[in-house]
């Protein structure tokens, strides 16, 4: 009778081990698979592009690149027409932000400053001072990445409410 009852106090004491061990062990894999799927620190320092629009001439386009693709940053001057629902407003001064791949198939439309457009050499499709498809086959404007302004510096990569108000206006 004794023996039995110690025996089912271990067996007891083991069960109640065991079960903290295994969920000791559930919460270590949790965190390691968390830790898995979480972005490495580079990576999201890697994701947001600074730049200082501060010394920009009216018609100058600015070359970047942000998550290894390239944005074009175009200061308008006063012969490119102003478009409310694609201008990016830095301390007053109008900008055309857009991720530099036509939305036909994906080609580096080049700045043709001479004729104002965006034109890609695939196949003959042009985008307007405000990356919109004015000609040929590419279905719709060139896209405009997530932005967010901080004094005369956009952030590319950060929603900020300048960038939220414009895609509301679409
Ligand atoms: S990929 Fe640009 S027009 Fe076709």
């Amino acid at each position: 009778m004794e023996f039995n009852a110690n025996r089912r106090g271990f067996i007891k004491g083991a069960g109640t081990a065991l079960g903290v061990a295994a969920a000791v062990g559930t919460a270590a894999a949790l965190y390691g698979m968390k830790r898995t799927w979480d972005p490495l620190p580079s990576v999201i320092a890697a994701g947001v592009t600074e730049v200082d629009v501060a010394g920009m001439q009216p018609g100058e386009l600015k070359r970047v690149e942000y998550r290894r693709q390239q944005v074009y940053i175009l200061k308008k001057d006063e012969q490119m027409a102003p478009n409310d629902k694609r201008d990016v407003i830095v301390e007053g001064e109008r900008y055309t932000i857009v991720i530099a791949i036509c939305t036909h198939f994906g080609c580096i439309p080049a700045w043709n400053a001479s004729n104002g457009v965006f034109k890609c050499a695939c196949h003959g499709g042009e985008f307007d001072t405000s990356g919109i498809n004015v000609f040929g086959p590419p279905p719709t404007p060139l896209k405009i990445p997530p932005f967010s302004i901080n004094g005369t510096t956009l952030v590319l990569g950060e929603e900020g409410d300048e960038y939220k108000q414009l895609v509301a206006l679409k």
